[in-house]
């Protein structure tokens, strides 16, 4: 059952870090995760949030990643084999299924807000922001989501981007784009912080970030601090677990993984550290701005600041680069289903699924303007953008990491999981199992019923 060479093999443990932590790492931490923070409330929220990550977040990671690898096929044909190998009935197969969906869904709204990115790197590269007033700023960019067809226009230069990468396939296009990429996205983030700690307000964005205020918290925030965990680490939806089918054999997932989740906190707390600080230099500006707190906010601080076109350009060529190496890991694991069960060949794989995504996201481009009005109630009263942001963040991919945990932990025979591990005795590897066997899933469980039931 080993179908490697379908798809190819990450060339070394490494790449398999940066192709993953580039997955991970992307609008989630550098556009959501602050966003996020200032409307829920700074710290107490960040805090949530990192209990997420260690308890649930790297541990179901793990499994996820430790499937894939058993499987070593698309997330689909994974779940077969394991479920197969489990000898538990077929419907478990629906994590793969579950997955390849949210996929497309992630996608659409993901490449309409790189597409944003892309129409800022342009704005600001040109040098068109030196000097603008603060409201003209704010103008703009609501002029920008007011006009259907510039969204629509960078919206598919983004998805042409990804669709690109993606049908290079894993080495040449998903590997070396992450090779390329990763180092350089560390380098701009580091500019920036360092940047935002001589022009910004540094004290009030760290206190910002890490003070606590318990009071502040509603079970809808810890919700979606839980959901916030996985799509930040591509968890749920069998992204990693593609990845992890083209990992090599002898790698150690263990290390790997804690590498991989540690990188993407610390971009996401390194980007909270990066943009606060500028946020309250420039007293207008408010935390809880919402999605447009990166667009508007960066812009009209960086409009002010000595050198701030450059760093400006910089910066949203940061966010593209990280949308970049994310997206391609929405589309990968459907791609990588229809190459082996569908013969396909990657290249209309790629190009038939990125275009589903597309279409899909055109009703995303259209939520800011014709459409901003159109909240049904079979959208659960929100935009088609927002639904396809809750239905995805908040409820599949947090029940997609349940039913990874509980496939590993209860019906996985333990010695295989220990062994795909590389855990043979390992004094950790029973605390492992332990925290995705109960921990996890009752943690995931708990607070979405709790959820459930605050919002009735
Ligand atoms: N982890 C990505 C981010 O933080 O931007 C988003 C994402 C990518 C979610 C891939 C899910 C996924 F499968």
């Amino acid at each position: 059952m080993d179908q490697r060479g379908i798809h190819g093999e990450w060339a070394s443990r490494w790449i398999f870090i940066l192709a993953a932590t580039g997955s991970a790492v992307g609008l989630g931490n550098i556009w959501k995760f602050p966003y996020m923070t200032g409307e829920n409330g700074g710290g107490a929220f960040v805090l949530v949030y990192l209990i997420c990550i260690a308890l649930i977040g790297i541990p179901v990671m793990m499994a996820e990643v430790l499937i894939g690898r058993r499987g070593r096929m698309s997330p689909i044909n994974s779940m077969r084999y394991v479920t197969k190998e489990a000898g538990l009935p077929r419907g478990w197969i629906g994590i793969g299924w579950m997955g390849v969906v949210a996929g497309l869904m992630i996608m659409a709204f993901y490449s309409v807000v790189a597409g944003w990115a892309l129409r800022y790197v342009w704005t600001t590269g040109t040098g068109s922001l030196t000097g603008m007033e603060a409201a003209a700023i704010g103008e703009q960019f609501s002029a920008l989501l007011a006009d259907p067809k510039q969204l629509f226009l960078w919206h598919s230069v983004f998805a042409l981007m990804t669709a690109t990468v993606v049908a290079l396939g894993v080495e040449r296009g998903l590997g070396s784009a992450a090779k390329l990429m990763m180092p350089l996205l560390f380098a701009s983030l580091i500019i920036l912080v360092i940047y935002g700690m001589f022009h910004g307000d540094f004290a009030s964005g760290f206190h910002f970030l890490f003070d606590f205020e318990v009071k502040r918290l509603t079970w809808d925030s810890v919700l979606k601090a839980l959901g916030h965990a996985f799509f930040t680490l591509s968890l749920g939806m069998g992204a990693i677990m593609a990845y992890g089918a083209y990992m090599p054999a002898n790698a150690s997932i263990g290390k790997t993984i804690i590498t991989v989740g540690i990188l993407d906190t610390v971009v996401a707390l390194t980007a909270g550290l990066a943009i606060f600080p500028l946020v309250f230099a420039n007293p207008p500006l408010q935390p809880s701005a919402g999605p447009g707190l990166l667009f508007v906010s960066l812009p009209i601080a960086f409009s002010s600041m000595p050198f701030g076109d450059i760093f400006g350009t910089i910066f949203f060529v940061l966010i593209t680069l990280a949308a970049w190496t994310s997206s391609v890991s929405l589309i990968e694991p459907g791609v990588a289903w229809m190459v082996e069960s569908k013969k396909f060949r990657r290249a209309p794989a790629t190009f038939l699924l990125t275009g589903i995504s597309w279409l899909l996201g055109i009703t995303c481009v259209l939520s800011f303007n014709a459409l901003a009005e159109f909240k049904p109630w079979f959208l659960l009263f929100k935009t088609p953008f927002d639904f396809l942001d809750f239905m995805t963040s908040q409820l599949m991919l947090p029940l997609g990491g349940l039913f990874i945990a509980v496939f590993v932990g209860w019906f996985m025979n333990k010695q295989i999981v220990e062994r795909e591990l590389n855990a043979e005795g390992h004094a950790l590897f029973d605390a492992w199992h332990f925290v995705v066997k109960f921990i996890s899933p009752v943690l995931v469980g708990l607070v979405m019923v709790l959820t459930l039931i605050d919002s009735f």
